[in-house]
């Protein structure tokens, strides 16, 4: 049964779709063609990994969506990389203007390896709600040194081939020094965990994703058919573990959302801001300001939700919809979503608890 219509933003409240059915798009983001919204995630069920596929639903007033069905299918194939059972994370759309191609890229974990395989896929479709096809999955920036390598690092490339095969935390740890993990992974490509894609004014697309054990981020360039990584990237914040990177773009510098490193576990949001893309990058600490809400985690906890995409509204310059999900790894389908108005100010943005609000905060 069709729910009533929403004009509302109801933050981590159950969103219904159009068949008044709980959305399905965890970790998503939202592209926006020819006057439609469209918005991928995760299709979850009851454990991590992905038996279904990325799911995508339509709108067209960000407030009620329509279910346009799974726009990359797992498949049953054993040998592809994305056999059902692999994990599929954090999946986002772009279109090239070279090639008029939807871009789908996302974190691959592959079937059977845990999350160790720290993958990117890519699938491509004719239009947005696909169906999109599975080209493959990599490793980024195989055999190229960052903008910002240091001599150490380069020099480190032998002995780092050492630390091949050695398990490591994924977050901050006491008693391990700093690794050399950009050289290790020299020749067989950057970790890419959790990521975002983010488009430049120019049409120039990125790629950011959490890497070197999520030690440091990676902002990496793609090609303009956006398939490819150019091999111009830079690393952004070295052993400050960021995951769950959302870029946009206002007032002609670059902000970043993003989050600590604590797993299913919610922590406090971080944000950062930047004159170039390609850096330097300066962290302004939480965004989150603001009271405590009733039954909720507080801004020091990022109200229990963490970061996943900035989405820009559509003929309002200047508003952005901070995207962030309420993880419920006890059971994955109960995950929520909650989404809030950013307010930028000179030096920094912040994000305030709203229990209900809609476009007009932005007037
Ligand atoms: C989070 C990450 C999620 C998922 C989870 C698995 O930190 O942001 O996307 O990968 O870890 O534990």
């Amino acid at each position: 049964m069709s729910p009533t219509p929403r004009t509302q933003f109801l933050p981590d409240e159950p969103w219904l779709d159009n068949n008044g059915v709980p959305i399905n798009a965890h970790g998503g983001g939202v592209l926006f063609h020819e006057g439609v919204y469209y918005w991928f995630g995760e299709h979850k069920e009851d454990g991590d990994t992905c038996e279904v596929g990325v799911h995508v639903y339509s709108s067209t007033d960000l407030y009620n969506w329509t279910d346009r069905g799974i726009a990359l299918e797992m498949v049953d194939d054993p040998a592809s990389d994305i056999t059902r059972g692999c994990i599929l994370e954090r999946p986002k759309v772009i279109r090239s203007a070279s090639t008029g191609q939807f871009v789908m890229w996302f974190h691959l974990e592959l079937k059977g390896h845990g999350r160790k395989a720290a993958r990117s896929g890519l699938a491509v479709a004719e239009h947005p709600a696909g169906p999109y096809r599975f080209l493959r999955s990599l490793r980024p920036d195989a055999g190229t040194w960052p903008l910002n390598v240091t001599a150490e690092q380069r020099d480190g490339l032998e002995e780092a081939q050492k630390l091949l095969g050695t398990a490591f935390w994924g977050s901050p740890h006491p008693d391990r020094a700093r690794m050399n993990f950009l050289a290790r992974d020299f020749y067989g490509g950057q970790m890419a965990k959790d990521m975002t894609l983010f488009v430049d004014d120019d049409g120039t697309a990125y790629h950011v994703f959490s890497s070197e054990e999520n030690a440091a981020l990676h902002l990496s360039q793609l090609a303009p058919d956006h398939l490819t990584h150019t091999g111009r990237w830079t690393r952004i914040f070295e052993y400050l573990w960021h995951e769950a990177p959302a870029l946009c773009k206002h007032a002609g510098r670059y902000w970043m959302l993003s989050s600590h490193c604590t797993g299913w576990n919610p922590n406090a949001a971080r944000s950062a801001v930047a004159d170039s893309i390609f850096g330097p990058w300066r962290e302004l600490g939480n965004p989150c300001v603001g009271p405590t809400p009733r039954h909720r985690l507080g801004p020091d906890l990022t109200f229990g939700a963490q970061s996943t995409f900035i989405l820009p509204v559509q003929g309002r310059p200047g508003a952005f919809i901070a995207m962030f999900d309420t993880w419920r790894p006890e059971d994955h389908c109960r995950s929520g979503y909650v989404w809030l108005p950013i307010v930028f100010g000179p030096d920094r943005f912040t994000i305030t608890w709203h229990d209900a609000w809609d476009l007009s905060v932005f007037d």
